[in-house]
């Protein structure tokens, strides 16, 4: 059942190229201009003239979630919240029936996740869900939602859940930012037609860094990893860290990359691993002075970078090259280098890749 793999989660991790594609499959259609969620035809009007766009989720699906904030922002401009489940439904939130809110959820059994979206429609707002599990209760407990259709996903570490999140949110983002006239018709082809292409950059991710297995070989008795990224890649930065941390046990933790110098550049030495996200976007020159930063204190420097970039290069310790993509596009191809290191750390380590120690698929107690 792990298809020949050794582990479900190298398995899901090379599934993506494929789980991606089933996600946009009778949904997106470049060639005639077409996108269509049937979940949101009934709520479109809803979705569109909403004041303001909610989304909950836990671990992972959080993740997702602050990708989407900056794609919603960004395509549709209308301000978004991420929350983290547990907090918003204790936190007595200012909710009203203009809302739109988005819970994402792989298992769509989070109880912290359903506790919130009980929480929002009994003030009156739109559920909308982005489950993977098909009947889940979250899934029953929405008003619409998508399915992201990435397949049964058994590791615990959510890899290709994450993807198709992504995907779908990009999905509700580009249809939003077209049916708003915030996006113009020859952006929304020209986008539609790089989503199209991105299960094939994925498959192209997944090969190209030969020497994942080396950098895990040199880092994996780490004490700790800081994991720095911008804009979009800001949340996958987040993500690393989580991926990491959880199967393999060592401290890691995601900053956005300005935030390095208000507290935890104090950490970086010559034992410190920093794992950038330096892909050639509007953030790019940003974060390369933070890498210089991190340079001139020792730190070693492992950074994810644009195929074909020569200055980070020539600054790094160890580069991962991912294609190029929109801008918008980054966090599908970034994760995935990101998914890989932690993998490979964890096996070296001999973790329970699968199945970490303390942690279950779904956390379906508060
Ligand atoms: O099933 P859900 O997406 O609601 O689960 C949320 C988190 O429990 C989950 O993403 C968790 O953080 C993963 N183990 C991360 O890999």
């Amino acid at each position: 059942e792990k298809g020949g793999y050794e582990h479900f989660m190298l398995k899901e991790i090379n599934e993506q190229p494929r789980s991606i594609a089933d996600c946009m499959r009778g949904r997106l259609d470049a060639k005639n201009g077409r996108l269509v969620l049937g979940g949101l035809r009934d709520y479109m009007n809803k979705f569109q003239n909403a004041d303001r766009i909610i989304i909950t989720a836990c671990g992972t699906s959080w993740h997702a979630g602050l990708v989407a904030e900056y794609l919603f922002e960004e395509f549709a401009r209308i301000p978004v919240e991420v929350e983290y489940a547990s907090e918003f439904r204790y936190r007595n939130p200012v909710i009203s029936d203009k809302d739109f809110v988005i819970a994402i959820s792989q298992s769509g059994e989070t109880a912290d996740t359903l506790a919130a979206i009980e929480l929002a429609k009994s003030k009156g707002a739109t559920i909308f869900g982005v489950c993977n599990v098909v009947g889940s209760s979250i899934a029953r407990a929405t008003h619409a939602g998508c399915y992201t259709h990435a397949g049964p996903e058994i590791g615990v570490a959510s890899t290709k859940a994450f993807t198709a999140q992504i995907s779908v949110l990009t999905m509700m983002a580009l249809m939003l930012g077209y049916q708003r006239g915030t996006l113009t018709e020859s952006k929304y082809i020209q986008l539609l037609n790089e989503l199209e292409g991105i299960p094939s950059k994925v498959e192209k991710a997944l090969t190209m860094n030969n020497n994942i297995e080396k950098i895990a070989a040199i880092y994996k008795d780490s004490r700790n990893f800081l994991y720095l990224g911008r804009g979009y890649n800001f949340p996958v930065a987040l993500e690393g860290a989580l991926k990491l941390k959880e199967i393999s046990y060592i401290h890691a933790e995601g900053y956005p990359a300005a935030e390095m110098k208000h507290g935890p550049i104090a950490l970086i030495d010559e034992e410190m691993p920093v794992v950038f996200i330096a892909t050639k976007d509007t953030s790019y020159e940003k974060v390369v002075s933070n890498i210089q930063e991190v340079k001139a204190r020792k730190g070693k420097i492992i950074a994810v970078v644009t195929e074909g970039d020569i200055v980070v290069r020539g600054m790094a310790d160890h580069v991962l090259e991912i294609p190029e993509t929109a801008e918008a596009f980054v966090p599908l191809l970034s994760v995935i280098p990101l998914q890989q290191l932690s993998y490979h750390i964890a096996v070296m380590r001999g973790c329970n890749v699968d199945q970490p120690r303390n942690l279950a698929k779904s956390v379906t107690v508060e």
